[in-house]
């Protein structure tokens, strides 16, 4: 059989399997490189539920903007959206099955956001708590653009144009998918139509990954994350240096395991085979028995041993930019004949098709 043909029967069968999936929609901010609390929060799910699901991974570029800190960054948050991708690709997503897209590049999208702008009050977009959170947090005052307050709405178009069931997120995004779905059952309910679909947030293993500094968030504003993308070189420096017990001084003062993140990240990255390990020196810490150092030295190796396939995988993409531009430009083309669908139907819905039927 000629090989093109070929090529074109396997394409088949991928569309024939797709049509009956239920689809994943997630992404990620543009403004800076994936941590672990990235993976353990939304990638880890990614990468498990690829092939149950038709997945779209989304690079939220526009999204960015809407921060005070990155309005007037242009070169970070491009060179961010390629970060981010070469991260998603480098945990284990396979660009064959995952449909990634830039979401600056699907107009459909911001003309579907403008319009479920009308189906929600901006009282109720000001008493989500994630909105509120960073407001406090990023210290932004009353100094926020009115693209800042409106991103939630965006991000419900970037749920819906895909028309996703299952959105993989951290636990600060959830509030985001509540809003989602209470713009779709009043729009369905209005203009009694179902062109839009709600969807299920799911919230990775561990909920909130705390930051190397004990702070109960892993977030690059505080400067205390350990990056996919770092070498087994920083990987070192920043656990060793990190934050432990402050109530133990002395190796032998009984130390405390609750809230500290040296076994919380050994926790959460050790490898099945090595968990009894891990209960060794839970016990040896508690006793006084075991200093900090050697249980920082085992954390780095591994962490170091969870990032390794992960860095080389990077490698294997960063020497093809050819091929990432294309995963981005073929994925985003499909997702704007999705949009475009999807979109039609809404505008159907509001009568406002008046060139189409
Ligand atoms: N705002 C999300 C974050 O900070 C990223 C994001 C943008 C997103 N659009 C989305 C996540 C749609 C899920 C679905 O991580």
């Amino acid at each position: 059989m000629p090989k093109e043909q070929g090529k074109g029967m396997q394409d088949m069968v991928y569309l024939e399997e797709t049509k009956f999936m239920k689809r994943i929609l997630t992404g990620d901010n543009t403004t800076g490189k994936l941590h672990l609390g990235h993976y353990v929060g939304s990638l880890e799910n990614r990468v498990k539920l690829q092939d149950e699901y038709e997945t779209f991974i989304l690079l939220a570029d526009l999204h960015a903007f809407a921060y005070p800190k990155y309005v007037d960054q242009p070169e970070v948050v491009s060179q961010s959206s390629r970060e981010v991708l070469l991260d998603n690709l480098s945990v284990g997503l396979d660009p064959e099955k995952v449909t990634f897209f830039a979401e600056s590049a699907i107009p459909e999208l911001y003309e579907l956001a403008s319009i479920l702008t009308m189906q929600v009050s901006l009282p109720r977009v000001l008493r989500n708590p994630t909105l509120k959170e960073e407001i406090k947090d990023k210290g932004l005052g009353d100094n926020y653009s009115l693209g800042f307050v409106y991103f939630p709405v965006l991000q419900a178009a970037d749920i819906l144009c895909v028309k996703a069931d299952l959105v993989p997120v951290g636990e600060d995004q959830l509030p985001h998918i509540e809003l989602t779905n209470e713009i779709v059952r009043r729009f369905n309910q209005v203009y009694k139509a179902d062109a839009l679909k709600e969807a299920k947030g799911m919230v990775g293993r561990v909920k909130r990954l705390v930051g190397t500094d004990g702070n109960a968030k892993m977030t690059k504003s505080l400067d205390n994350t350990i990056y996919l993308s770092d070498s087994a070189e920083e990987v070192q420096k920043k656990v060793m240096s990190m934050y432990t017990d402050p109530t133990r001084l002395k190796v032998t003062d009984p130390g405390h395991i609750e809230g500290n993140p040296v076994f919380i990240y050994l926790d959460a990255f050790v490898k099945e085979e090595d968990k009894n390990k891990i209960q060794e020196y839970k016990q040896r810490y508690e006793r006084g028995t075991v200093g900090d150092v050697e249980v920082k030295r085992f954390l780095v190796e591994v962490l170091n041993e969870f990032l390794e396939p992960i860095r080389q995988k990077r490698r294997e993409y960063e020497t093809q930019p050819e091929l990432v531009d294309k995963i981005l430009k073929e994925g985003t083309e499909k997702v704007r004949e999705e949009a475009k669908k999807t979109l039609e139907e809404v505008k159907k819905a509001m009568k406002i098709n008046y060139f189409n039927d």
